[in-house]
């Protein structure tokens, strides 16, 4: 929102400020320590706090190092008893005994595993998300370890980029909405707590824009853009009290965020008032060299350091070079100071100068029962039913069932990416589960095939197809296998790996009801297999507790309540495709597809509006699309009022009725629409979601408020603020269902 004050109130407001926080960071204890202790230390011990390295268990050198205080963190340790000996050296042996810090991928789970983030988005319900967090925390804290490199909050709207697993799909609110509640979930109430770890926000900033979807690649980002749509979700981390952030390997525009001082010091710090810590990713300081922007180790080390870099996670950089660049004068050791200061405030957050150390009488604190339950629960919530005949549930019109495909019984699998820690012997899968619950009740034949999901071995497919021929139903597993997705795994074709659209209409063949249920990291492109099912499920990977999940879904113990957190695209070729895009000059009409041209037609401006003669206009399926066993109504909306002033609120309602015979949830989803701006808006934002319960019949009335504040957007000239003029507000199923409703939001000097 702009507002105008006059410049003496503004010099005087920013005095008042930097007073207060002044006379803020005076009077906090923490702060006087840091001072105590910085002024004690040498410019290699401040250096050795800004060096992070990977554990590799308990080493002579290792201890070495720590004991000169030339390490200020270790990832990738968790032994608990590695960890209190490294501990010990740190705080027993070095000089100045500051304690280290261990951090690890802890990003859906540490034991228990709940839904890849991408799939805890698809059940739209952060308290999942904070609860899933919360557990993660409690298992790897009582190991010690006590930062996590999570929450991802990249927006993410390419299907081939493998990370798109980790985020929280393409919309900035939602991944702004999960983001901070898996940062309260990590970090508890209290970040010194015991159980508590520091989250962090990766990886800033822009990374789900890496070009053509693949990982680590250049991002051209408009200064508008990057703050309307990959910036929002860390602002809200921030809001959320995030303890840390990460930079992300691409480059903005040519600049990598390793080196990017704009959003590092002027976003980050200036206007968003972080005092946190700043990481790099790994080895992203000496990337730099690579990226081309820096000849030397020295000029990474210089270029990071300027750049606001706090610690270097395995780049060697800092630990070589910064001593050099003080001593020779080119860069200052208040810019050190800075950094160190920033990370041992981390540390006395962390309770870590009073409680260093982790007691092995409450370690290795996993799989509580409460734990799997709330983790079963995040996979039913997290499945989405995107299509469905009428034959889920399963019931007795069923006796013989077969379950198939590479991902009935992989355990490993379902885990999805960032799993590290995960144990399969601890997961239950689809196969096990049915057998084990509904295996009285129907004859279940189990023939998984496919050995796993790129499995091109022809024969595998004939033992499918037998236990097919012996059944009423079948049920398909299909997918990706976990390492598919996640860092560093793109793919250009999003189809099924292997011989699995071989399966599919191999067992179509048979004339056997198909169900489909789908594992996958990312959106797939299944149109002919969706086409080939009955049914279909999209589980993403669901973690420890998929197999129960599935099984109590495709039975009708549970019923289904996901949404999509992301476009699912007919084809590849559509990619970007996401709902929150501009209406373009000539929105998409008459359209006319590729075998509705006449031959030989000459050279005419056919549909002449925006979209594939081979694919069309629409996607596979919107941006919070799914379906329930039961179905619901929605009256139209209602407003408060048709206007809205600059500094009011108006109230949007809708009275949403479960109109079928299942007691079921609904994600209801409030979007808004600037019709005319300054610039092109998108068709739709979401800027509100509700997950309400209705039992079979119930109606619920459900409301959301809007302020200008959140109709604004970024202007060229760098300021935020909601142009007056006529909005639409739906409240939908989904983002392209609903009729819109009218409001204007009144100019400043216009009251009526
Ligand atoms: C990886 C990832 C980052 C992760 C870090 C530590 O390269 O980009 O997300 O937290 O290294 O494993």
């Amino acid at each position: 929102m702009k507002t105008h004050l006059s410049l003496s109130a503004l010099v005087a407001v920013c005095l008042l400020s930097l007073a207060s926080c002044g006379s803020q960071k005076a009077t906090d204890p923490t702060e006087a320590k840091i001072d105590s202790l910085l002024t004690q230390m040498t410019l290699d011990e401040k250096i050795g706090q800004m060096n992070q390295l990977t554990g590799m268990g308990i080493s002579d050198d290792m201890k070495q190092q720590i004991k000169e205080g030339k390490v200020g963190s270790i990832l990738n340790e968790v032994d608990v008893n590695i960890i209190n000996e490294l501990q010990r050296v740190a705080v027993e042996e070095s000089r100045l005994h500051i304690p280290l810090i261990f951090g690890r991928d802890v990003i859906h789970g540490y034991k228990t595993i709940f839904p890849i983030p991408l799939g805890q988005a698809a059940s739209w319900n952060t308290q999942l998300a904070e609860e899933g967090a919360r557990i993660a925390a409690q298992e790897a804290a009582s190991v010690g370890i006590r930062w996590t490199f999570a929450p991802m909050v990249d927006v993410s709207r390419d299907p081939r980029w493998g990370r798109i697993a980790e985020s929280c799909g393409e919309d900035p609110y939602m991944n702004a909405e999960f983001g901070a509640a898996m940062v309260r979930g990590f970090q508890g109430k209290n970040l010194s707590d015991k159980t508590s770890m520091a989250a962090c926000a990766k990886h800033f900033a822009g990374y789900g824009a890496s070009e053509s979807g693949k990982d680590y690649n250049t991002t051209w980002i408009p200064e508008t853009q990057l703050r309307d749509v990959y910036l929002p979700s860390f602002k809200a981390a921030v809001d959320a009290g995030v303890a840390t952030f990460m930079c992300s390997f691409n480059d903005i525009n040519g600049m990598p965020s390793s080196g990017n001082k704009h959003l590092n010091r002027d976003i980050l710090r200036q206007e968003w008032q972080f005092d946190g810590m700043l990481v790099s990713d790994w080895g992203s300081i000496d990337q730099m060299i690579s990226q081309g922007v820096c000849a030397t180790p020295k000029e990474a080390a210089q270029k990071g350091l300027e750049a606001g870099v706090d610690m270097d996670m395995m780049g060697l950089s800092y630990i070589s070079q910064l001593k050099n660049l003080v001593q020779e004068g080119t860069v200052s050791e208040k810019m050190i100071d800075e950094s160190v200061r920033n990370i041992l405030r981390l540390k006395f957050r962390l309770g870590l100068f009073d409680q260093p150390y982790t007691d092995v009488t409450k370690a290795n604190d996993f799989y509580r029962p409460e734990s799997l339950e709330a983790a079963k629960l995040a996979a039913i919530e997290s499945a989405v039913l995107l299509k469905n005949n009428g034959i889920l549930p399963l019931d007795n019109r069923y006796k013989t069932v077969a379950v198939v495909g590479p991902l009935a019984d992989a355990a490993l699998e379902q885990f999805g990416t960032w799993s590290f820690d995960a144990e399969p012997d601890r997961a239950i899968t689809p196969l096990k589960a049915i057998t084990d619950t509904y295996g009285k009740q129907y004859k279940i034949i189990g023939e998984p095939a496919l050995t796993f999901s790129r499995d091109s071995n022809i024969t595998h497919i004939n033992q499918a197809v037998a236990a097919a021929r012996k059944a009423d139903v079948v049920l398909v597993f299909a997918g990706e296998e976990a390492i598919l997705s996640g860092e560093a795994h793109c793919r250009a074709d999003i189809s099924l790996p292997g011989l699995q659209n071989e399966l599919m209409t191999a067992l179509k063949a048979t004339g056997k009801p198909i169900v489909l249920v789908v594992m996958a990291g990312r959106p797939l492109t299944i149109e002919k297999q969706i086409a080939q099912s009955e049914a279909v499920l999209f589980a993403f990977h669901g973690g420890s507790m998929a197999g129960p999940a599935l099984a109590d879904l495709i039975f009708g113990k549970a019923v289904p309540s996901g949404k999509l957190p992301v476009t699912f695209p007919r084809m590849v070729g559509q990619v970007p495709v996401y709902y929150a895009h501009n209406n373009t000059g000539r929105p998409p009409s008459n359209i006319v597809t590729i075998d509705k041209i006449p031959v030989g037609v000459f050279q005419t401006s056919l549909g002449n509006t925006s979209f594939h003669l081979d694919a069309g206009d629409k996607p596979m399926y919107p941006f919070g699309y799914g379906l329930s066993y039961s179905t619901f109504e929605y009256s139209k909306v209602t407003l408060s009022s048709n206007k809205l002033n600059k500094d009011g609120k108006l109230t949007a309602q809708c009275t949403i009725k479960n109109t079928g015979r299942y007691d079921a949830k609904e994600v209801v989803q409030f979007y808004v629409r600037d019709l005319v701006a300054s610039l092109s808006r998108p068709v739709r934002e979401l800027k509100g979601f509700d997950k309400v319960f209705l039992k079979a019949g119930e109606s619920k009335t459900v409301k959301f408020e809007i302020d200008a504040s959140q109709l604004g957007f970024w202007h060229e000239d760098n300021t935020y603020y909601a142009e007056p003029g006529e909005f639409h507000i739906w409240i939908s199923k989904d983002s392209q269902s609903g009729e819109p409703v009218t409001f204007k939001l009144l100019a400043d000097n216009n009251k009526k």
